[in-house]
């Protein structure tokens, strides 16, 4: 073969790169929020509305040292300061980049190639991606028709001694529905084999925990996260908690320093001073009772929220009516590819509620 030929030809190899898994080829890509919110009412992806916590800010700006970004990250006092706040053992409590590294790593421990995980759709989409990304085989069992009720006892119907993973929000997104805590011990009860993460990524405003169980059931992970309430997501930062042994197999799926020191620090210091966390859930709440009679007064059906978001029903105006907002600079999510005509609200403050009805109103 002429020398040129055979370059020519291991180069098309190269070009065309290694084969991806295949469970990476089946997967649909994931799109990210879109860029340019930051001059909009940023009503679409459930953070809080008002911003961080001033006193978050203002303890970066006057004791952050370029030790504190020169250094790799060090958790201690940070685990045993957030250990002390969610009443845990530090050893119960793992730190996260964000729920989403606390999905990947629970995956990552328990899930094989093949494995059963159960999921309720529609849910947040990082528990159907990082399975579909282990390869694993996926049971769905959807929210209940029209009023999009937790489907508790057909998920159990689902669950057995194989079920190797069950992923549930509670409260879900973007239903808002959940379940109490009765339903997770049957959920506990039925998946023996699992681990069975409750992500409670908006406990603070339904106040539904069961945190506390996982001295009682071995299987059971929790989620919380410092993006929503706390107003913290650009930091990354989350915990997974669950009983020692499981934290110590889990940890060894993790990245050492996959949270970085700025958010270790912030989330240590957000937890020193509740009241902005405490005020801020007090408005979302009556915010949310506002959109609802706006929402009635405009004869729009809607689902009541256990969360800080709202899903209603738009019809086949579902696109039209969010495009139509952003032209007007309020930024909500059209959710009708999964759930037909639903729009999701993100309920902030009273003012921006009356901001966001007004709106809709000209366009309704
Ligand atoms: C149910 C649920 N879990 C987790 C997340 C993401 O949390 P984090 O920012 O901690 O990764 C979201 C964000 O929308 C969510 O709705």
């Amino acid at each position: 073969m002429p020398a040129n030929t055979a370059l020519e030809s291991e180069t098309k190899t190269i070009a065309n790169g290694p084969a991806p898994r295949e469970a990476v080829l089946k997967m649909a890509p994931y799109h990210p929020p879109t860029g340019g919110r930051r001059n909009k009412l940023r009503l679409d992806f459930n953070e809080n509305t008002v911003g961080a916590p001033p006193h978050v800010i203002d303890f970066i700006k006057r004791y952050l040292t370029a030790a504190d970004l020169s250094i790799y990250p060090e958790y201690e006092h940070t685990l045993e300061e957030l250990a002390a706040f969610f009443k845990v053992a530090p050893d119960e409590l793992t730190l996260t980049n964000g729920t989403d590294e606390a999905i990947h790593i629970l995956i990552n421990t328990y899930v094989s190639e093949g494995d059963s995980v159960v999921l309720i759709e529609p849910a947040y989409a990082m528990y159907r991606f990082y399975s579909q990304l282990a390869g694993a085989t996926i049971s769905e069992v959807r929210y209940r028709h029209g009023n999009l009720a937790f489907p508790l006892s057909e998920l159990l119907e689902q669950l057995d001694a194989n079920t190797r993973a069950v992923l549930i929000g509670n409260p879900n997104n973007p239903t808002g529905t959940g379940t109490n805590v009765d339903g997770i011990r049957q959920i506990l009860r039925a998946a023996p084999n699992a681990a069975v993460l409750i992500d409670e990524a908006y406990y603070e405003f339904s106040g539904v925990t069961v945190l506390p169980l996982i001295r009682e059931f071995p299987n059971l992970f929790v989620s919380r996260t410092f993006s929503k309430t706390y107003g913290l997501a650009a930091m990354r930062c989350g915990c997974l908690f669950s009983q020692s042994a499981n934290m110590a197999h889990v940890r060894k799926a993790q990245s050492p320093y996959s949270v970085n020191a700025l958010a270790a620090m912030a989330v240590r210091i957000a937890v020193q001073d509740r009241t902005f966390v405490e005020e801020y859930v007090l408005e979302v709440l009556a915010a949310k009772e506002l959109l609802y009679l706006g929402l009635e007064r405009l004869k729009i059906p809607y689902i009541r929220t256990l969360a800080n978001f709202v899903l209603f029903e738009a019809g086949e105006r579902a696109i039209e009516i969010r495009d139509e907002l952003r032209n007007r600079g309020v930024l909500v999510r059209d959710r009708s590819y999964e759930i037909p005509g639903a729009v999701r609200v993100t309920i902030g403050t009273r003012d921006q509620v009356q901001r966001f009805l007004s709106e809709l109103e000209k366009i309704w």
